[in-house]
């Protein structure tokens, strides 16, 4: 389903009303609430109203699990554009999660050791019971995590080589395309597609015309994020300005 909003604040402040009421609802029956997350702009005022709840209305993370779907390669945790980087400051930092909760992958192996790596990730996400919630953006490419044009459907985590417009939408952050890694470990669209709920959000004018083809389009791995179209359980959250496209 769609729903689309007057503007990317009040469509966040609803996701992340989603995620509270998720993560409550599991608490009082003492579960453990697993998320999948993601990073870049897209998220980042559902991170800040998580936040507020969390220090306005006491939220507690305390029983939440995360996975997060990518992580450039090679990448340093440290490193200022890293995923892990990004996670904290925009969320982790500021809430009371249990660092051995939280699970992003690895940017620093050596590449022989990675196919296991991402075996291993897999099988944490099912040891935790699988994914109650994932959290998706999606790239003009139409990829969804690192999910590239002519990534499988049933495709799980694994290392990628990122599309020359990902790179290039991202060399603002690295100071030219030059410095922007060539590949990701990323969940698969099979993994994501394992989540019990999905919300794809999306902002902005520039995303209109990838939000059409998403939606509305043929489904096909051209463009990775029609494959949502196959799932009941995802919803695409949008402001207008990314709705606009649509008929
Ligand atoms: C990030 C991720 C990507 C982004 C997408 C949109 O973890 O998996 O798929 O969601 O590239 O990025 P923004 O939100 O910066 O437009």
């Amino acid at each position: 389903s769609v729903k689309v909003y007057d503007n990317q604040q009040l469509a966040s402040k609803k996701i992340a009303q989603r995620i509270a009421a998720l993560i409550k609802k599991n608490d009082e029956s003492g579960k453990k609430t697993v998320l999948g997350l993601a990073t870049g702009a897209s998220p980042i005022k559902v991170y800040a109203e998580l936040i507020r709840m969390h220090k306005e209305e006491a939220l507690s993370f305390k029983n939440v699990v995360t996975f997060n779907l990518d992580e450039y390669f090679p990448m340093k945790p440290d490193a200022e554009q890293s995923y892990v980087t990004f996670m904290n400051r925009q969320l982790f930092d500021h809430i009371d999660i249990v660092r051995e909760n939280v699970h992003i992958p690895d940017g620093t192996l050596e590449e022989k050791s990675v196919a296991e790596y991402c075996l291993n990730y897999e099988k944490k996400i099912t040891f935790y019971g699988g994914l109650d919630f994932q959290l998706l953006g999606i790239g003009r490419t139409g990829h969804i995590g690192f999910n590239e044009p002519g990534s499988a459907p049933n495709s799980g985590t694994r290392l990628v080589t990122l599309d020359d417009l990902t790179r290039r939408d991202a060399s603002r952050d690295f100071g030219g395309k030059e410095n922007v890694p060539t590949k990701a470990i990323t969940m698969g669209v099979g993994t994501i597609f394992k989540a019990r709920e999905i919300i794809l959000m999306a902002w902005g004018k520039k995303k209109a015309s990838i939000i059409k083809k998403a939606v509305e389009g043929e489904i096909s791995s051209d463009v990775p994020a029609t494959y949502l179209q196959l799932s009941p359980n995802v919803e695409f959250v949008l402001d207008k300005e990314a709705a606009s496209d649509l008929t």
